[in-house]
C-alpha cells in the first residue's frame, strides 16, 4: 500500500482538548462538559486545580476522560507533563474559571499544571468564568478579563442567573452545552472577539403558532437552534442582543441576550416593530407561518359536525415582516417615516437586514435559485438560504446552504454547526456595514 493510500485509510486523529477545572462550586458541571467532548470523538485531558479537587475528585475525571489526571507539575516529571499536554493541545477550555484563576492567568503565573499548560499552549484558549456577581464585577476581575482578552484568550461572558445560595445575577457558569458549542466554534476558526460591542442586534428565532381553536394550531418544525446560536455568538461578541422567540425546542436561552417570547406571526410582527427602531442589525431567522386561520374558534372545533369547520379551516395571509422592515428602512432613508400611508415599522436607515429562506429545489429551479429570487423580492442585505428536507436543517445542530448578498458576494456555507453558520452570517453583516461606512 502506498504511503498516500495508507494515510487515507488512517482514522482521522482525534482533536486533543484540555479541560481545565478550577475550584468553584460549578466544578461538577465540568463532568458533563468532559462527556460532551469525549462522546463527540475528542481526546480529553482534564487538568483540575488543587482547589477543584475539593469539589470533584480526580478519579471522576480520569474515569470520564479515560486519561490520567494530574494537578501539579511535579507529578509524572519524566513526561514533563505541563509541556507535553500544552504543546499537543488543539483547544484548552477552562470551566469553571474562578476569580483567582483569572488573576493567575492574567499575571502569567505557572504555579500549577493548569496555569503552566496555558502558558505553553499556542492553540485557542476558551475560559468560562463562574463566581458571585460581586467578584465578577470587581474592577480587579474585570481588569484581568480585559488583559486576557487583549492577549487573545476567549473569556466568555457568564450567564445571568441563580448562583450559589439564593443570589441571582451575572456570574453563573454557562451551560456545558453552550460552552461546548462556543469552544468548538472557536476551534473551527470562528470569531469570538468583542467586535460587536456598541451594536444592537435583533434576532428572531423558532416557529410561529397560528391558533385554530383553544387546542389546535398551525405550526412548523423550526427548533430555534439557529436563531439561538446567532444570539449566543452575537452576545459573546459584545453586542446588545434581543431575541424574539416563538416555539423552540428545549434549549438554554442565549446568555447575555434579552429573550421576548411570542406565539403567532402577528405577535412577532409587533415585537419586531417595538425593537427595530434602535437595531443596527436585524436577523430574521424565525420560521414565520405564511398563513393563519381567518377566524379563531372560541371553543374546540368538533370533528364530524354538520358544518365540518375543522376540515375547512379558511386561511388568510400573514404580514410579510421582512419586506415590511426593508420598506420601513427605505421610508426612513427617504425621510418619510409614515411610509406613504402604509403603517411601516421604524427602522434605522443604516440598519443591516438579514433574511432566512428554507427552500427545496424542484423541476423549475434549484433551492439556491429560489433563494436568489427571494433576496431580490425582499430587498434585504443578506439571505441565508438553507436547503431543507426530511431530517435536514430543522432540529439539527448543523446547517448548510448559501449566504447570498445584495452585493453579489455570495458564499457557499458547507455543513457546519449552527454556531459556525451564525458566525459567518455576523461576519458578513460586519463586512457589509464596514463597506457601507467607508463609502458613506
Ligand atoms: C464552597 C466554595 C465555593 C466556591 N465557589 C467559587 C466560585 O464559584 N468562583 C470563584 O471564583 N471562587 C469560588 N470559591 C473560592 C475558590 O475556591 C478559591 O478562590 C480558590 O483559591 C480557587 O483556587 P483555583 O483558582 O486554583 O481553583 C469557592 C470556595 C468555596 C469554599
Amino acid at each position: 500500500m502506498s504511503e498516500a493510500s495508507a494515510a487515507a485509510t488512517q482514522p482521522a486523529a482525534r482533536p486533543n482538548v484540555v479541560v481545565g477545572v478550577a475550584g468553584g462550586i460549578a466544578a461538577y458541571k465540568a463532568c458533563h462538559l468532559v462527556r460532551l467532548f469525549t462522546e463527540s470523538g475528542h481526546n480529553v485531558r482534564v487538568v483540575p486545580t488543587e482547589a477543584a479537587c475539593n469539589f470533584v475528585g480526580p478519579a471522576t475525571f480520569e474515569a470520564l476522560s479515560g486519561n490520567p489526571v494530574s494537578v501539579s507539575v511535579f507529578e509524572a516529571v519524566d513526561e514533563v507533563r505541563h509541556v507535553h499536554v500544552g504543546q499537543h493541545a488543539d483547544l484548552v477550555v477552562i470551566a469553571p474559571a474562578t476569580a483567582d484563576l483569572l488573576a493567575r492567568l492574567a499575571a502569567g503565573r505557572a504555579d500549577d499544571l493548569l496555569t503552566a499548560t496555558c502558558l505553553v499552549a499556542t492553540c485557542p484558549v476558551v475560559v468560562a468564568p463562574a463566581m458571585h456577581t460581586e467578584m465578577w464585577n470587581n474592577p480587579a476581575t474585570q481588569d484581568n478579563v480585559a488583559t486576557l482578552r487583549r492577549r487573545g484568550v476567549v473569556v466568555l461572558e457568564p450567564a445571568h442567573g441563580r448562583l450559589t445560595g439564593k443570589d441571582t445575577g451575572p456570574g453563573r457558569l454557562l451551560d456545558p452545552e453552550q460552552i461546548f458549542a462556543l469552544a468548538e466554534y472557536v476551534r473551527a476558526g470562528g470569531t469570538l472577539t468583542r467586535d460587536l460591542e456598541g451594536l444592537e442586534v435583533l434576532i428572531t428565532a423558532g416557529g410561529t403558532r397560528e391558533a385554530i381553536d383553544p387546542v389546535r394550531f398551525i405550526g412548523n418544525q423550526s427548533s430555534g437552534k439557529q436563531g439561538f446560536a446567532l444570539g449566543e455568538v452575537a452576545a459573546q461578541r459584545g453586542a446588545h442582543v434581543t431575541v424574539i422567540a416563538g416555539a423552540t425546542a428545549e434549549l438554554p436561552t442565549p446568555a447575555g441576550a434579552e429573550v421576548v417570547r411570542i406565539r403567532s406571526a402577528r405577535d412577532l410582527q409587533a415585537a419586531v416593530a417595538a425593537h427595530a427602531p434602535t437595531a443596527d442589525v436585524i436577523v430574521m431567522a424565525a420560521a414565520v407561518a405564511d398563513y393563519r386561520p381567518a377566524t379563531l374558534a372560541e371553543s374546540k372545533l368538533k370533528k364530524g359536525q354538520s358544518d365540518d369547520a375543522l376540515s375547512q379551516v379558511a386561511l388568510v395571509e400573514n404580514p410579510d415582516i421582512l419586506r415590511g422592515l426593508v420598506a420601513g428602512r427605505a421610508a426612513q432613508a427617504a425621510g418619510d417615516s409614515a411610509g406613504a400611508g402604509e403603517e411601516l415599522p421604524a427602522v434605522r436607515a443604516d440598519a443591516t437586514i438579514v433574511g432566512f429562506a428554507a427552500e427545496t429545489g424542484d423541476a423549475h429551479a434549484s433551492a439556491e435559485e429560489y433563494g436568489r429570487q427571494k433576496l431580490a423580492r425582499k430587498g434585504c442585505d443578506l439571505l441565508m438560504c438553507n436547503e431543507v428536507g426530511d431530517g435536514v436543517v430543522f432540529g439539527q445542530a448543523t446547517n448548510q446552504g448559501w449566504l447570498l448578498s445584495r452585493t453579489g458576494e455570495d458564499e457557499v456555507v458547507p455543513l457546519a454547526s449552527k454556531y459556525v453558520v451564525a458566525g459567518r452570517i455576523l461576519d458578513a453583516a460586519v463586512r457589509l456595514r464596514g463597506a457601507a461606512a467607508s463609502h458613506g
